[in-house]
């Protein structure tokens, strides 16, 4: 089947790519907004950029009104993503609520925080992995209003027990894997291949 872009609307085109951009991994950002209230969301549009030094970024769409984990971190400069786990699935899904700002998803659902050590915005207490991030720039892209935040990560936390000689154990994480529409998978089997490089002949 040959679809030309511009002959999809923004739901069939939406609901292409996530079905096609699959397993998404999934920042849960935690943000502080100017009231003080900390707010925390998950973003699958969400991957590495860099690891010199180690910057990430994220897209928030904007729809009617800015997200307010857009607005705090535009204003603050300062976000955490928390890496959720299997045992987090719940509550993280539950914090994509759209609940007013003055109302804090972390309060509401009863999800513990931790201070982070250089950033104001608290990390997840039980996540296994949190990037404590400095905004370097946001940018707006498409013709619906998105917003692409890139963000320097100025601390790592890892949980103990997941690392491994400098390696994360994926075994240990089981990390969330977003896929299409309202569905979410776990990892499957782990298939190691040797480098490339030494699989093929010169
Ligand atoms: C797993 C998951 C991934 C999501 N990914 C995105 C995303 O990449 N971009 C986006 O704008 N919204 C995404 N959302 C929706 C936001 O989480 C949702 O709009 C949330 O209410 C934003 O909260 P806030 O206003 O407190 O920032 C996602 C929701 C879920 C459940």
């Amino acid at each position: 089947m040959e679809i030309p872009a511009n002959s999809l609307n923004w739901d069939q085109t939406y609901k292409l790519m996530t079905g096609a951009i699959v397993p998404r991994p999934i920042a849960w950002v935690t943000s502080l907004s100017p009231e003080g209230v900390v707010n925390a969301a998950p973003f699958s549009a969400f991957t590495l950029l860099s690891q010199d030094p180690p910057t990430i970024l994220f897209q928030a769409v904007e729809g009617d009104r800015e997200k307010d984990t857009a607005r705090n971190i535009r204003l603050s400069g300062e976000f955490v993503v928390n890496i959720p786990n299997l045992p987090l699935l719940e509550q993280m899904h539950l914090c994509s609520a759209s609940l007013p700002p003055e109302q804090s998803e972390v309060e509401r659902f009863g999800i513990a925080t931790a201070p982070s050590l250089c950033v104001k915005p608290p990390r997840i207490a039980a996540a296994p992995i949190c990037f404590e991030c400095k905004l370097i720039m946001h940018f707006p892209i498409g013709r619906e209003p998105h917003v692409v935040f890139v963000g320097e990560v100025k601390h790592f936390y890892v949980r103990d027990d997941l690392y491994d000689e400098g390696r994360i154990d994926q075994a240990l994480l089981q990390p969330i894997c977003r896929i299409g529409g309202p569905w979410y998978a776990r990892l499957g089997e782990m298939i190691h291949m040797p480098a490339a490089d030494a699989m093929v002949r010169p």
